[in-house]
């Protein structure tokens, strides 16, 4: 029989895969791979600290039979801790911040954890920040372990006994750079002193969200005012114990546009399906391979799976809202779906029976200075306020008359599916574009909600 004695088996050799399509594109002749953390048991490189702060804590007698372990986590961590506890029986209690996405909040109380979630806006030190209750909560809950991955060991040794060496070993030891993210430190630093030691020519990049301090800090000395980010679980506000910055080269900053650009377009052209910190780290990986010849080989750490931020930026939603969707992905239908804050919104419109003085009635309550004129969901034609008052000023009688009898032309009418730029060329002519879905009109965009996105 072919078997694992429990899931903790699992973790670690993930492979290596070659990146192609977007490195053609972006004519990279170095070798790309992406280290496959996602494919852990927990869907994450934290697995594997999981694993080793549990083994330390339980040598060490930290940890006993039926004790909790307690940790501040951006969810991973928490994920990985969880399946050893699930393992071998211990009690969780995370402490989240509100930044983390709901997938996995729910994925850590599937697997039988209590959640605490603190506001992300609280600053280090204070009562409130989710380390500062994470380690109140650990204090006053006995038979307790606080693993501290910001500060642990056997967080960056994870890394220097498993990761480093199954990198070396994959690439036969040919790699050339090596990049990853910056959230404790314990990936980069851990897997970057393994390498070196094997080879101290190999380059290693961390890759950093703007708002992080790691960059600047680095560089001068001087720890930053940090500034928010969306992309999860990387860039801190304050120098971790496990961060060797000394061992890391060089810092890339990179934008949250970039990272779920790069995190999106993993999945869509070469099927690895990631989160937004793997989107951070790939794109400082494409920064540095332009410029490498053929030889080098770089390898980029893919953090955890992209299904843990199905209601975050792998929703064409959730990224128009924060301002972030790419233009192509702008359909239609997503404008009109969104455009109220997410309320559905009615189409308002009259029939061609409709008196003039009902329509500008319409007009008025709705907010709005012109309104289709539909039949059966078809668009016959359009009114438009001025024109209208403009008619009536001359002959006041039309107020009682039917619709049909001042319409102008129809508003130019799309499919659901029409693309922002093809939408925006119809309004530089006609004042709003009608969208059409299984030959009914269902919506209409106007000059002022294209201009709302751009905001
Ligand atoms: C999604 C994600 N990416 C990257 C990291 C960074 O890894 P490390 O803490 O080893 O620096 C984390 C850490 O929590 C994470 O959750």
């Amino acid at each position: 029989m072919k078997f694992y004695n429990n899931v903790l088996e699992l973790i670690g050799n993930t492979p290596l895969v070659r990146i192609n399509n977007i490195t053609k594109e972006h004519k990279i002749r170095a070798q790309v791979y992406a280290k496959m953390e996602s494919l852990n048991p927990g869907y994450s490189v934290k697995d594997r600290i999981g694993l080793s702060m549990v083994d330390w804590a339980e040598e060490k007698g930290v940890l006993k039979k039926g004790g909790t372990i307690i940790e501040a986590t951006s969810g991973n961590t928490g994920i990985g801790l969880a399946l050893v506890a699930a393992v071998r029986g211990y009690k969780c209690i995370f402490v989240l911040t509100d930044k983390v996405s709901v997938e996995k909040n729910r994925y850590l109380k599937a697997l039988g954890a209590d959640i605490v979630v603190c506001p992300a806006a609280a600053k280090p030190g204070t009562p409130d920040h989710y380390v500062a209750t994470a380690k109140r909560i650990a204090e006053e809950t006995p038979n307790s372990f606080y693993p501290d991955q910001y500060n642990h060991p056997a967080n960056p040794l994870a890394h220097y006994r498993t990761t480093g060496p199954e990198i070396w070993n994959d690439t036969d030891g040919k790699i050339t750079h090596f990049v990853a993210s910056i959230g404790t430190g314990g990936t980069i630093s851990g897997t970057a002193r393994y390498l070196k030691e094997m080879n101290p020519n190999i380059k290693v990049i961390g890759a950093d969200p703007y708002g992080s301090i790691f960059k600047t800090y680095k560089e001068s000395g001087h720890v930053p005012e940090p500034t928010p980010y969306l992309v999860e679980g990387i860039g801190q506000a304050l120098p971790t114990g496990n961060a060797d910055l000394a061992i890391i080269d060089e810092i890339i900053n990179i934008t949250d546009r970039e990272s779920f650009d790069f995190a999106r377009q993993l999945g869509r052209r070469e099927g690895i399906f990631c989160g937004g910190s793997t989107g951070t780290i790939f794109a400082g990986a494409l920064r540095v391979a332009k410029d490498l010849e053929e030889n080098a080989v770089v390898v980029f750490i893919v953090c955890d799976t992209g299904e843990h931020y199905l209601t975050k930026f792998h929703s064409d939603e959730w990224m128009k809202e924060k301002l972030l969707l790419e233009p192509q992905r702008m359909s239609a239908g997503l404008i009109i779906e969104t455009k109220n804050s997410g309320a559905p919104a009615q189409l308002v419109y009259v029939t061609p029976e409709d008196t003039v003085g009902h329509a500008l009635e319409r007009m008025s309550e709705s907010g709005v200075t012109q309104i289709p004129v539909l039949e059966d969901h078809r668009s016959i034609g359009s009114l438009r306020e001025s024109r209208v008052l403009t008619k009536l000023l001359q002959n006041r009688d039309l107020l009682e008359s039917p619709v049909s009898e001042v319409m102008d032309e129809s508003f130019p009418v799309m499919e659901v599916d029409a693309n922002l730029s093809d939408i925006k060329k119809k309004l530089q002519k006609a004042p709003a574009v009608l969208i059409e879905d299984f030959k009914r009109i269902t919506g209409i965009i106007t000059r002022s909600d294209v201009l709302e996105l751009q905001k």
